[in-house]
């Protein structure tokens, strides 16, 4: 150790022991600055990350608007933060593509500045600290103007009972093909946002006029995808002269999970839409399908973990812009990846992204402009499924039994929804080159950067 060192270590203890006495205000302030407090640090996190839903008359059961609200809430707040439950965004990143579009996911040091104000007692800290209130829409107000608001017949929920699922449709009031150009789903009342689960909307064949099979499975027609709603979900908007064709004669269908909430609630669903001029057809047509599910039957016996594998060939190149794993109550985790058609044995395989799994939660991932696959004809898309029917799966309300596939909640399925649109050879080309541009570029600022 070096004679500076020794002095100013010295001179260190000197302070230390002397501190208590002579700068007892220096010491506090001190250690309240590596303190995290509730209006420096926690609300800002709480702003962004959290009121959207935890706020009166939004679908999660507490407000975390005000320190006086939060504090009740410290400890669960810390487990569901840690556990990464909350914000619901499951996407594991440190697998694949990180960036994504409307990510509410918290970072590690926000997470750890969370679990260090929690184990100190959640101190208020300075009210001057408090941020200014993030100002919302009034609840539950549209995102943008819409062109066509599609209400489906109130549902009455039961004061009490199990969770509902099942099918409501209603008519689509278009004449001709339309495309969509943004997206939303809302429970439309207050009360209606909180029995409201989550609700799949499509838009598919009259159901009455369709043949039905005896036992009711295959008649049920999947229809085209329109748009996923859980408690909280903002609109979907399709950027880069996109849209989702909206065919002229079908229904629209909201698949949908409801609870009862200790009072009869009527519950209204509403779809909203934005649409491409009539007659317009956008440059690119965004495709939402089931894909990848395995040919091989779900069997799923009882205290096990069991892994499937699905693959769909990609017969155009494509962008593929989201990924929304689709399991029940089992659903434990998916893994999207990509093998290229270089051919042979040295084939190239890429993970793109893997996400934990929660049937309360069906969450779509959009993958940001910089980072979504670009990927050429004759890519195998390559799901990965795990279905946990252990005990240690804390929503499995029946380890002992066998699983298999089915449409009840409790039988199970395995598949993803994959949302991408088709690229020409030319844009193909266009596009790749771009991305790799802008990487280049990206490199560049880093390596200048360092060397400043
Ligand atoms: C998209 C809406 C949404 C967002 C964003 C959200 N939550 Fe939640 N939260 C909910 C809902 C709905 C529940 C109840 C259902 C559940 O537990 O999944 C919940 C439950 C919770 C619970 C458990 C409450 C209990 O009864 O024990 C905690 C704690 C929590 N959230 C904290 C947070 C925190 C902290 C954030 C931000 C970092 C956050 N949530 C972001 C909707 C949301």
């Amino acid at each position: 150790m070096s004679r500076t060192c020794e002095i100013s270590r010295a001179m260190a203890l000197a302070i230390a022991s002397a501190g208590a006495l002579l700068f007892p205000t220096l010491v506090s302030a001190q250690t309240a600055a590596k303190q995290p407090t509730f209006t420096k640090d926690i609300a800002p996190i709480l702003q962004r990350s959290c009121v959207n839903c935890h706020r009166a008359g939004e679908s999660a059961p507490m407000s975390l608007m005000t320190y006086e609200e939060a504090r009740p809430w410290a400890r669960s707040i810390k487990t569901r933060t840690t556990a990464r439950e909350m914000p619901p965004f499951h996407m594991d990143k440190t697998i694949g593509i990180t960036k994504f579009k409307n990510d509410p996911s918290l970072s590690d040091d926000e997470i750890q500045t969370i679990a260090k104000w929690v184990d100190s007692g959640a101190p208020r800290g300075n009210p001057a600290d408090m941020p200014a209130r993030r100002q919302f829409k009034e609840v539950g107000a549209w995102d943008f103007e819409p062109d066509l608001v599609v209400k489906f017949p109130p549902y009455k929920v039961p004061a009490s009972g199990p969770d509902l699922y099942g099918n409501i449709y209603t008519d689509i009031p278009i004449k001709t093909d339309r495309y969509i150009q943004a997206i939303q789903t809302r429970a439309a009342t207050p009360q209606s946002r909180k029995v409201v689960h989550h609700a799949l909307s499509y838009a598919v064949d009259d159901p009455e006029t369709k043949e039905v099979n005896a036992d009711d499975s295959v008649g049920i027609d999947g229809g085209d995808f329109l748009v996923e709603y859980a408690s909280g979900k903002n609109a979907e908007v399709y950027t880069g002269d996109s849209g989702v064709l909206l065919k002229a004669g079908k229904k629209a269908m909201v698949s949908y999970h409801l609870h009862s909430i200790g009072e009869e609630v009527d519950a209204h669903i509403e779809v909203a839409m934005k649409l491409h001029p009539e007659g317009y057809v956008p440059k690119h047509i965004r495709w939402s399908k089931q894909l990848a599910q395995s040919t091989a039957e779900l069997d799923i016996p009882g205290n096990s973990v069991v892994r499937i594998d699905g693959y769909t060939v990609m017969h155009k190149n494509a962008r593929i812009l989201s990924f929304q794993p689709h399991m029940h109550i089992r659903g434990k985790r998916q893994c999207l990846e990509l093998i290229y058609p270089t051919g042979g044995a040295s084939a190239k395989t890429e993970m793109v992204s893997c996400t934990n799994f929660n049937y309360n939660w069906h969450l779509n991932y959009s993958y940001a402009d910089d980072a979504a696959p670009i990927v050429p004809a004759g890519t195998i898309l390559h799901v990965i499924t795990w279905h946990d029917n252990s005990q240690q799966n804390r929503a499995n309300p029946d380890p002992k039994n066998w699983v298999g596939d089915g449409q009840r909640t409790i039988d199970e399925m395995g598949f993803a929804w994959i949302g991408w649109y088709d690229l020409t050879d030319e844009e193909y080309k266009e596009q790749l080159a771009a991305r790799k541009a802008e990487r280049e570029k990206k490199t560049r600022t880093t390596q200048q950067q360092q060397q400043q």
